[in-house]
């Protein structure tokens, strides 16, 4: 079986995909820097069965020694700087990660043996959408935010190695991911706690914006189908076609907890806050076979559930977020 070399492993999404990538057999090798969004305790139920290396992407000589040393012959990059309202109070560290420490791992590709490499893009890199309408993989990219302008600087960057040097890169575009090891300051987790302590929610604008929600074992098993079906070269989204209001979302984590609607406080909207995404997945259903499994209002309750079941752990992530948010929200 092929070996993986995984950068971003102890982040959300990554974590999920090195937990299955264990369960499938792969050999599977981690890098990641350990930021504020990185957290090891989220592979401890592998943590015996890869290798581990803390290191950040954008330092050259590092990753060409865990190349050399490993061989991997796939890369899954997921590694990234992830949350738009942090881009917008400093982009900087969002054009490290998520550019250079790119362009990094693409260039050092080219002198090894790999066979793929799977750039992680997201939805937001084609802008956004009103009541209508969808995107495709050929869709131009028009992204908005800091946080998307450097991802899609990394997914044109993907393409362009591609493209130049016949690097073997897939690109893969999924939309909004939700589930269980969420850092507690995107949507659902912060809604789900501060419904949990009693404290008004925070909701930007009226709550109208519409996102598609994915849960976080569909999209790594979608990387799998690209792993293991793909083909080199092509752009997949990765969406689920439920697509929900936030206003939505907030109210039915309060019904699942038995809350009440006047917990929602409306705050000032983000800035350049995207309307609306919605993905076209003909393609990675036709071709691939893939398709979403997870209902929202079944992946929402196991969410619910399983932060209630790891309140612990959520308590001292937000230790580090007090002062964080009192300069978003404020
Ligand atoms: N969360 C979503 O809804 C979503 C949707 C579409 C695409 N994506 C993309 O999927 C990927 C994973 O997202 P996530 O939500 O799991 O993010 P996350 O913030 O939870 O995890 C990112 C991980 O990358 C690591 N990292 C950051 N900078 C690094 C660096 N310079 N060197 C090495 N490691 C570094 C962090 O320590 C962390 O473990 C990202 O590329 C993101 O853009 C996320």
């Amino acid at each position: 079986m092929a070996k993986l070399l995984v950068t971003g492993g102890a982040g959300f999404i990554g974590s999920e995909f090195v937990r299955q990538a264990v369960e499938k057999g792969y050999e599977t090798v981690v890098v990641d820097k350990l930021t504020y969004a990185g957290d090891l305790e989220r592979l401890s139920s592998v943590g015996d069965k890869i290798n581990f290396y803390k290191a950040d992407i954008t330092n050259r000589e590092f990753v060409e020694y865990i190349y050399k040393k490993e061989k991997p012959d796939i890369v899954v990059h997921w590694a990234a700087e992830s949350h738009v309202d942090r881009s917008i109070l400093d982009a900087t560290p969002f054009i490290d990660a998520n550019v250079k420490g790119t362009q990094v791992l693409l260039d050092l590709a080219k002198n090894s043996d790999i066979s793929l490499f799977v750039n992680i893009a997201t939805d937001e890199v084609y802008g956004e959408l009103g009541e209508r309408g969808q995107f495709y993989e050929t869709t131009p990219l028009n992204p908005n935010s800091p946080y998307s302008a450097s991802k899609a600087s990394a997914d044109m960057l993907g393409r362009a190695y591609y493209r130049t040097f016949n690097l073997p890169v897939v690109t893969v575009r999924p939309s909004n991911n939700y589930g269980p090891w969420q850092y507690p300051e995107k949507l659902i987790p912060v809604v789900i706690l501060k419904a949990l302590k009693n404290e008004p929610i925070p909701v930007y604008g009226t709550g109208e914006n519409v996102r598609e929600w994915l849960y976080v074992s569909d999209c790594a098993d979608a990387v799998f189908h690209i792993i293991e079906k793909g083909k080199v070269g092509e752009i997949y989204n990765v969406g689920s076609g439920q697509e929900k209001r936030n206003i939505d979302v907030v109210t039915s984590i309060l019904q699942i907890l038995g809350k009440p609607q006047s917990l929602i406080q409306f705050v000032k909207d983000r800035p350049g806050h995207d309307f609306r995404y919605s993905l076209n997945v003909d393609k990675i259903k036709k071709e691939l076979g893939w398709e979403a499994k997870v209902k929202f209002e079944e992946g929402i309750r196991k969410t619910v559930n399983w932060y209630l079941n790891n309140i612990d752990w959520v308590e001292r992530k937000l230790k580090t977020l007090k002062e964080y948010w009192e300069k978003v929200y404020s």
